[in-house]
């Protein structure tokens, strides 16, 4: 938890607590089998790192509020759902160290374990009111729309590193956005720092998932809970890989040809990783992620200096640098 301040540390960790007991009681189902579908992935791990960021930007104001713990449970719910469809998506075997629910039971066990996750989302975002079930259905619009941008060709016209942002900021970005928003809102801070914390969020969730592109190439499952090279097998060019593909270095003609070619064999895949993770591509990608965290940071301009400006900022770091 990248938190400096001991005493919201504290705070911050009883709260999770909560948060972590409110999934617990809505992920019960009177069907047995959908709560044991819907809890394989709640229990197997997961960072949690968009309910911190509600009970984070929620500091900002009045973090006891009603409605403050619901929403954190909100994006979480709405996450693990969208890692329920992700992992169908990306035919991926491993999840959060543990089988994907396609690979554990099947893709429509995973399908609907997604729908009655993020039907519960939308019940619990009914407590909220109107202006929260307004935000996270364009959230989820958005979210959904990432997802199908990134499974269609860039127009011959259009930038691919354009068109991946895009994909980024939908798929991830919509949803840390949300987080940091709901905190803010319902702790009733001014519109001024609704925004900010908003813009903040965005920043940081479009980071998060550049950073998480980066581990795919670079981390091994026991970092991650997750196959590496999962991005590159399935053809989603990533941050590295467009960079990599703007090389005109005969060195790289080899790890061109790859990438450009499917990467289904397993001695193909092991081969463009190895020359990726080597490759300039990699410090260029990270040094990417460093300065959108940098103006992330810089969206919090309007916050009072204290500990929960300086959390913040932490949290962006952590993200840019993560390693896991
Ligand atoms: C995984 O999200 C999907 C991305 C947006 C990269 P997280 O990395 O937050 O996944 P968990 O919740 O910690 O498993
Ligand atoms: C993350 O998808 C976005 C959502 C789940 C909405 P990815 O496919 O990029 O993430 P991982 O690597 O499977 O976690
Ligand atoms: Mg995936
Ligand atoms: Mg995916």
């Amino acid at each position: 938890m990248p938190v400096l301040d001991g005493r919201l540390e504290t705070r911050l960790r009883s709260r999770m607590a909560e948060v972590e007991a409110l999934l617990e009681r809505e992920i019960e189902s009177e069907a047995s089998f959908v709560t044991e579908a819907c809890r394989h992935l709640l229990h197997a791990g997961g960072k949690r790192i968009r309910p911190l960021l509600v009970l984070m930007a929620a500091e900002a104001g009045d973090a006891d509020a009603p409605g403050v713990l619901t929403a954190a449970c909100v994006v979480e719910l709405t996450h693990l759902a969208s890692l329920y469809h992700d992992d169908v998506m990306d035919e991926a075997a491993l999840r959060r160290g543990a089988d994907s629910a396609n690979a554990r039971w099947d893709n429509h066990v995973a399908i609907l374990a997604g729908d009655w996750l993020f039907s519960k989302s939308s019940e619990l975002t009914a407590q909220l009111g109107p202006e929260a079930v307004r935000i996270q259905a364009e959230t989820f619009t958005r979210l959904v729309e990432g997802q199908i941008l990134e499974t269609q060709t860039p127009r011959s016209d259009e930038d691919l590193l354009d068109h991946y942002l895009r994909v980024v900021a939908g798929k991830t970005g919509s949803l840390i956005a949300t987080s940091a928003r709901y905190g803010a809102m319902f702790a009733g801070t001014s519109p001024e720092v609704v925004t900010a914390l908003s813009t903040y969020g965005e920043r940081v969730g479009v980071a998060f998932q550049l950073s998480d592109d980066i581990l795919d190439v670079g981390s091994d499952t026991a970092e991650s809970g997750k196959t590496p090279g999962t991005d590159l097998r399935e053809g989603v060019p990533t941050l590295p890989v467009l960079f990599a593909l703007r090389s005109t270095d005969p060195g790289d003609d080899r790890l061109r040809a790859l990438l450009c070619g499917p990467l289904d064999d397993d001695a193909q895949l092991g081969e463009a990783l190895r020359l990726l993770r080597a490759h300039p591509a990699m410090t260029e990608a990270r040094a990417y992620v460093l300065r959108l965290a940098e103006e992330a940071t810089a969206a919090l301009d309007v916050l009072d200096e204290g500990p929960v400006k300086e959390a913040l900022v932490a949290f962006a770091d952590l993200i840019a640098t993560r390693t896991a």
